[in-house]
């Protein structure tokens, strides 16, 4: 391999890392999201790849020239808050270095009838900055609604329009590309694990089969905001006190079915000082289980708790948001890929992926790397040298594979 996986994560282990807490920060359009861009764009060019970004923020690399059925690699280089330098980066590293394997076994991408090839970045994956997950890809193959993902704020009141102006895109041609969608015959996105399935397995690398269903809501508690001196107790409509049972009611839910997972990630107190009782509480949502019905049914579970914690403190709840069903992949692809690597075991993905967004549209499959610390949306999440290299030439071999379909 001309350069290994982890040579090139190594060179963007300092992009958008917060000292203090060693995590990583990377979202849509941040300084750090815009330096990881130059990054691939380096190394794809030093590749002799043609890259260009699109109209929706996604970067293409091309070996050779664009056409039709091509077959898709890449994965995505923002990142949560305090995340890892593996979420996304992994994928994006080792579609470079199956790449340059590919060139050094003499696959010629380029010769006449040659399947064109690719490498994607998709944007925002993590919804991290706009709260939207997947964004890139939701709004390559229009899943996303384009009027409401303009309106999205991020924590400052930025709008996604107002961003995604700033960085020299054109509001209105954000959307369904029917060109590029026509162009993608397959995409193929290698990720580190996120949970202990490898680990467990004792294997180096897993298909994926399935992303379990899941869904993001919003929730608040709406009280009275009002002096945290001069206000009793028997007189305070107080949303934080409802707010705290509403989370104890999130964990109880998803602890009475049968592997249901539910998370509330953040919590904003307005207007959050010190001094004064919160007039309104916002928190968000994340639930996830294989069935969809008892995703459902957890949230349902937490709207009546949250209606009746609030009711008890005269406050109001609401919840808002919807979950989708198991994405499961392609067959025929997850089956070739099974072939190519015979050892390695088939796993769901308790984790969403622009992978399960374009399989609306595409066939697509996923590869898993082994990830030794089982976490992930952390700083502790990584592969081993050896796992990773061994990941981008499995990557490689499937790719090689694909190439003749
Ligand atoms: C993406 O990492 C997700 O939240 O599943
Ligand atoms: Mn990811
Ligand atoms: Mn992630
Ligand atoms: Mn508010």
């Amino acid at each position: 391999m001309a350069a290994t996986v982890t040579s090139m994560l190594n060179a963007i282990k300092d992009i958008g890392r917060e000292p203090a807490s060693g995590g990583y920060y990377r979202p849509i359009w941040s300084d750090a999201e815009l330096t990881l861009r130059e990054w691939f764009t380096g190394e794809a060019q030093a590749r002799g790849l043609d890259v260009h970004t699109d109209q929706n923020g996604i970067m293409w690399a091309w070996a050779g020239t664009p056409g039709p059925n091509a077959l898709v690699t890449g994965s995505h280089l923002d990142s949560v808050p305090g995340g890892g330098n593996f979420d996304g980066p992994l994928g994006v590293a080792s579609a470079l270095a199956a790449y340059d394997v590919m060139k050094e076994r003499g696959v010629d991408f380029t010769a006449p009838g040659a399947r064109p090839f690719v490498i994607a970045v998709f944007p925002e994956e993590e919804g991290s900055r706009f709260g939207q997950a997947c964004l890139g890809s939701k709004l390559i193959n229009g899943t996303a609604d384009i009027a409401a993902t303009m309106n999205l704020k991020d924590l400052d009141g930025i709008t996604f329009a107002e961003a995604a102006k700033a960085n020299g895109y054109d509001p209105t041609r954000f959307g369904r590309d029917e060109e590029m969608i026509g162009l993608m015959g397959s995409f193929i996105e290698l990720h580190v694990e996120q949970g202990r399935g490898l680990i467990d397995l004792g294997q180096p690398v897993a298909l994926a089969e399935s992303i379990i269903a899941s869904g993001r809501w919003t929730m608040r508690v709406e009280g009275e905001g009002n002096h945290a001196g001069a206000t009793p107790l028997s007189l305070r409509r107080d949303p934080m006190v409802a707010a705290a049972s509403v989370v104890r009611a999130v964990r109880d839910a998803a602890a009475a079915t049968d592997g249901g997972v539910a998370t509330v990630g953040r919590l904003l107190a307005h207007p959050g000082g010190v001094n004064v009782i919160p007039s309104h509480v916002d928190m968000t949502l994340d639930c996830r289980h294989p069935e969809k019905d008892v995703v459902d049914g957890i949230i349902e579970a937490i709207r009546a708790a949250g209606e009746a914690a609030a009711a008890e403190e005269g406050c109001t709840f609401t919840l808002e948001g919807s979950g989708k069903p198991t994405l499961y992949f392609d067959s025929d692809l997850t089956s070739r890929m099974q072939a190519v690597l015979p050892e390695a075991p088939v796993l769901p993905s308790g984790a969403g992926h622009d992978a399960g967004i374009l399989a609306k549209d595409l066939p697509t499959g996923m590869l898993f790397v082994r990830n030794p610390s089982g976490i992930s949306h952390s700083p502790e999440e990584y592969a081993e040298d050896a796992d990773a290299d061994f990941g981008a030439i499995a990557l490689a071999d499937v790719l090689t594979a694909e190439l003749t379909v």
